[in-house]
Order: C-alpha cells, then sequence, then structure tokens
C-alpha cells in the first residue's frame, strides 16, 4: 500500500516511516523541510536498507500536491506537516493559521480530486483545552485551546469532522497525542529542534550534553504530589506504531472517529529528571524556576478507546524513552 506521509522528515514523521517500511508498507514522504533536515530521509534509509521515496515540497501547494498524487497511486494519508511550536504560534499567529490550515485544506482538496478516503490527522492533546478534568476521555468538549497552535488543532478537527459529515464514505482518524518523547533505538533519529528546545526532553538532552547549563524546572508549587508538573510521556516509537495502527483501522471504517495516543500515566518533571539520571548514569544540573505561562498543572490521557479500537496500547517504560532520548542527542548535531 502506497501511504502519503506529510512531514515524514519531521520527529514523529520519520519514526512512523521507518514503522511503515518495517511492516512492508510503501511510504511516500512530503515535507518542505522547514523545521527537519534531508539527514532524516538518509537516515531512514540506513535503518530499514531502503530509500523511502521523498518530494521536497509544500503541502499548501496544490500544484506539487498533485504532482505527488500523480505519481503514485496513493491509498492513504498520514498527515503530520504542520508548525508546532507553542510559543511562536502566540508570536506569529497568521503564520501557523495559515500553514496548518491551509495544508490540511489544499490536502484534503487534493485526496478528493484523486478519490483517496482514508487519512490519520495529527491531532494533539491540546485540543481538551483547561477546563476539562483528567485523565482526559475522547467524548470530552474537545473545542477550546490555550495558543493559536492549538487552535489550529481543534480547527482541523473540526473541518474533518464537517468534511466527513458531507462524504460519508471517507474515514479521518484524529490521533491526540500526549507527550512524545525518546527516539529510535538506533541513534539516528529524534527530537532536534532549532534554537534553544522549549520541550522538556530535548532541552535535559542539551543539558546532559553539556550544551546547555542547567535546566529550569518550571514551577514547584503546583498543587501535584511533588510540586512539579505531571504528562503523560510517551515513547515515538509507541507513538509511531499507533499510526500503523490507525491506518488499519481507517482502512476498515468511515466516518471521524477522535482516538487518544497517551499511556494513561502522569509522570512529573522531576520524576522524568531522576529517571534520566538513573537510566543514563548522569547526573543532571537543574533550578526550581517560575511557572512558565500556560502550563495546565496536570494531565493524562484515558487510554481505553486506543485499546479498544486499535488494540494499541504503549509498551516503552519511562527508562526506555530517557535511555534512547540521551543515545540520540549525546550524537545530535546542535
Ligand atoms: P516536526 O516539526 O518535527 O515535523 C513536522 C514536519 O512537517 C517537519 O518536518 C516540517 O518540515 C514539515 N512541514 C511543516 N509544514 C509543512 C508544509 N506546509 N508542507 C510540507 N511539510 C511541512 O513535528 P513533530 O513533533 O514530528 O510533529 C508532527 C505532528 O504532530 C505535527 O502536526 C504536530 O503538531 C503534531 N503533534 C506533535 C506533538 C509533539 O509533542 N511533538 C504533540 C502533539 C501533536
Ligand atoms: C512538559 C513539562 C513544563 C521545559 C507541549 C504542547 C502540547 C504538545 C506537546 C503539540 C511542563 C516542563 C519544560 C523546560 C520545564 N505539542 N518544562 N522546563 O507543554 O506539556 O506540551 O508539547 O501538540 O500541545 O503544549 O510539553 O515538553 O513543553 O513541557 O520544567 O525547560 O515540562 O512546564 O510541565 P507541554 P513540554
Amino acid at each position: 500500500m502506497n501511504i502519503l506521509v506529510t512531514g515524514g522528515a519531521g520527529y514523529i514523521g520519520s519514526h512512523t516511516v521507518v514503522e511503515l517500511m518495517n511492516a512492508g508498507y510503501h511510504p511516500i514522504i512530503v515535507d518542505d523541510l522547514s523545521n527537519a533536515h534531508y539527514r532524516a530521509v538518509d537516515r531512514i534509509g540506513k535503518i530499514t536498507g531502503k530509500a523511502p521515496a521523498f518530494y521536497m515540497a509544500n503541502c499548501t501547494c496544490k500544484e506539487q500536491l498533485r504532482h505527488v498524487f500523480s505519481q503514485h497511486k496513493i491509498d492513504a494519508v498520514i498527515h503530520f506537516a504542520a508548525f508546532k511550536a507553542v510559543g511562536e504560534s502566540v508570536k506569529k499567529p497568521l503564520e501557523y493559521y495559515r500553514n496548518n490550515l491551509d495544508s490540511t485544506l489544499t490536502l484534503l482538496e487534493v485526496m478528493e480530486k484523486f478519490g483517496c478516503k482514508k487519512l490519520v490527522f495529527s491531532s494533539s492533546a491540546t485540543v481538551y483545552g483547561p477546563n476539562n478534568p483528567y485523565p482526559y476521555k475522547e467524548e470530552m468538549p474537545a473545542i477550546q485551546s490555550t495558543s493559536p497552535y492549538g487552535w489550529t488543532k481543534v480547527m482541523i478537527e473540526r473541518i474533518l469532522t464537517d468534511y466527513c459529515t458531507a462524504h460519508p464514505d471517507f474515514c479521518a482518524v484524529l490521533l491526540r497525542y500526549f507527550n512524545p518523547i525518546g527516539a529510535h533505538e538506533s541513534g539516528l533519529l529524534g527530537d532536534d529542534p532549532n534554537g534553544i528546545p522549549n520541550n522538556l526532553m530535548p532541552y535535559i538532552g542539551r543539558v546532559a550534553a553539556g550544551k546547555l547549563e542547567k535546566l529550569t524546572i518550571f514551577g514547584g508549587d503546583y498543587d501535584t504530589p511533588d510540586g512539579t508538573c505531571q504528562r503523560d510521556y510517551l515513547h515515538v516509537v509507541d507513538l509511531a506504531v499507533g499510526h500503523l495502527k490507525a491506518l488499519e483501522y481507517a482502512q476498515a471504517h468511515e466516518g471521524v472517529e477522535a482516538i487518544n495516543l497517551g499511556t494513561g500515566n502522569g509522570i512529573s518533571v522531576l520524576e522524568l529528571v531522576t529517571a534520566f539520571e538513573k537510566a543514563n548514569g548522569i547526573k543532571l544540573p537543574y533550578v526550581i524556576g517560575p511557572r512558565r505561562d500556560g502550563d495546565l498543572p496536570a494531565f493524562w490521557a484515558d487510554a481505553a478507546k486506543a485499546k479498544e479500537l486499535l488494540d494499541w496500547e504503549a509498551v516503552y517504560s519511562v527508562e526506555d524513552m530517557c535511555r534512547s532520548a540521551w543515545k540520540f542527542a549525546k550524537n545530535a548535531s546542535v
């Protein structure tokens, strides 16, 4: 089966392409490399022994997408391509709305033209917004977010829901990821953002590698067991496998379905720091600083629906996540 993978050179996309190839699918990557490097595509080839099809193209450009669809009979699409930095989206809302909404609308129009009716979409736990109690369940209202980035996910979920109403033979699986961390066991693929990382694990990796002086933990006075925020961290390879399960589900179903991908466990920032130190035998310098604007004290997934509908559950431990993240970070370029 030919699977178009938009954003397939990025962090989650590259790991998913590896799993797709290992399972015998034919992924076709479309990425404009706005937040990735071509070396990730090369490395996918090293890991799997076969170079994936790659188009350097922008999903907001209909001509470029049409070209890809005219070269391959695309059976299904996994749509990762988006801008994803929460803080940047507050400063550049138009760029975020333009890129994330336009790429999805353009993709849907081209899929319709070529009769492709199966889509797996990268949504996010951010769609649960600030008011739902945790653990988050799929039936809770997912109609509010806290940043322009998050709002693009809320809006795209709405667009896909309306599209499925108008086209009952279309299937859109909305995968709501929690906090993916970790890296491929080879150490060749991982999360290596440009500039100073905003997310916790890439920041820890840079501190461990001596490229940043110390970690600042954002807030130690939350109403949580150790005062630091709790999140549902899941291994990126588990997340990648979830996409293969979602593809299988989409082949057999019609309509829209939102599904959480998380472990169902909350881990605090301090617990993650301690796990990283233990797994890798490294001491991480850190200080407790002020809270970061917009952070919620705690949330994690109710993971029952993924188990029920996709027969998916996370299998990697926090130790696996920390070990693989460090294996990647110590050889990373920045
Ligand atoms: P990433 O930035 O590593 O990957 C996204 C890829 O899309 C990049 O390679 C980028 O170059 C490409 N891209 C962006 N706009 C494009 C466009 N218009 N045309 C073609 N390519 C384009 O991010 P990621 O962490 O791998 O995230 C993948 C998806 O998962 C995103 O949609 C993101 O919003 C979503 N998500 C990520 C997280 C997370 O914590 N990483 C959590 C929830 C949801
Ligand atoms: C995790 C915890 C921080 C950095 C974001 C997006 C979300 C989703 C995943 C895409 C928090 C703390 C962090 C640091 C710290 N992305 N932290 N020091 O904020 O849970 O989620 O990424 O959809 O939408 O909002 O992830 O990795 O930034 O933070 O103490 O230097 O680590 O306060 O508690 P977050 P994160």
